[in-house]
């Protein structure tokens, strides 16, 4: 079972990776923890509420069901599970279930952090996406109408239990959004992990139970490892955000409802893909393999309408911008990313039409 640990500031926790960690739940509550609130949808606690409820054993919660989607993934709903904690007899011995995909996780994390200034919370992901990225390294926050998690703090939980056995009932096309995500931490700092998945997409599309548990292995470790580095993102984390600056700006441009994270994800490491081969700093043939990587686990929902000047525009108000100056992360090679900032604006309208319109 592999376990990596996360060392940050705030906290040293454990994200384990393992095949039906969900009946080991109780082992990673507290022993004094006050009453449990899980944070959950309708749908995953159809599937798997069950399951958790039979595996907290004894334990006191209560269950707070999130409408789900990233449109939904605002301050109100905030509001509603702070009342509901209240109303359910929260107080600061509390611990919250982040239990669902990323915006759950997200959501659950933030009212975490935010309620009675602070609760404790272990996250649950449910989806590949939550399980490789969201839930582990301690960002939460909610959307404005402007941008993606423009509100938010870090917020480390207790541990995050990745059981690969709840995604057996994930859609096809939340799985694939979700292997973007893992694509992008080959991209970014691990050839080999781009190799296995350029080569055997068949078998994890196929979704091949040990390719699956390796991949996501592989793909938490780079993750514990970078928040281990930088937790607040002031240095090596941003390397994380390969793909996201004009992912972000294609979610907030399609009001967050034509694309799933990882689909907006794939196309933004797509331009910037683009934008690293227009400024010279990556070789062909990695460009190339880039590219036919990400379309083996295609297709995208296309994006050949949006207009490149408004999502040009929309990077302004990303949260990666400062002063004024949009910062990229491109690679230089599979497995390299450098941060570059002060591109010319017309430099990445180019690579954008160029993407979006293959
Ligand atoms: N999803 C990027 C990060 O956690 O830093």
């Amino acid at each position: 079972m592999p376990v990596f640990e996360v060392k940050t500031a705030q906290r040293n926790y454990s994200a384990v990776v393992e095949r039906g960690i969900l009946r080991r739940v109780r082992e990673y509550i507290p022993e004094r923890a006050g009453k449990l609130f899980i944070v959950t949808t309708r749908d995953v606690w159809e599937l798997h509420g069950t399951a958790l409820e039979q595996h907290l054993s004894g334990a006191e919660y209560k269950t707070l069901f999130f409408p789900g989607g990233e449109a939904n993934k605002r301050l109100s709903e905030m509001e509603n599970l702070a009342d509901g904690m209240l109303a359910g007899g929260a107080d600061r011995s509390s611990v919250v279930i982040g239990f669902g995909g990323g915006i759950v996780t997200d959501l659950a994390g933030f009212a975490a952090a935010t309620f009675m200034r602070g609760v404790r919370v272990l996250q649950i992901p449910t989806t590949l996406l939550a399980q490789v990225d969201a839930a582990v390294g301690g960002k939460t926050g909610v959307n404005l109408a402007q941008g993606k998690n423009l509100i938010g703090s870090f917020h480390q939980p207790l541990a995050v239990l990745i059981d690969p056995e709840l995604l057996a009932t994930l859609p096809p096309r939340e799985y694939r959004a979700g292997l973007f995500e893992v694509i992008k931490c080959g991209i970014i700092r691990d050839r080999a992990l781009f190799n296995l998945l350029d080569s055997c997409s068949e078998t994890l599309l196929s979704f091949d139970p040990g390719l699956v548990l390796d991949s996501i292995a592989a793909a938490v470790r780079i993750k514990a490892e970078v928040v281990s580095a930088d937790e607040r993102e002031g240095d090596l984390r941003r390397i994380l955000n390969f793909g996201h600056t004009v992912g972000h700006a294609i979610e907030a441009e399609t009001a967050y409802v034509r694309f799933l994270h990882g689909e907006a994800v794939a196309w933004g490491m797509l331009a910037a893909t683009k934008l690293a081969e227009l400024l010279h700093l990556l070789p062909d043939a990695d460009a190339f393999a880039i590219r036919r990587c990400i379309c083996r686990y295609g297709p995208l929902p296309p994006a050949a309408d949006l207009d490149p000047a408004r999502l040009v525009a929309r990077l302004g108000s990303d949260k990666k911008t400062v002063q004024g100056s949009v910062h990229f992360v491109l690679p230089t090679a599979i497995g390299c990313v450098r941060i570059i900032s002060g591109v010319e604006r017309e430099l990445i309208h180019q690579a954008i039409s160029l993407a979006l319109r293959p």
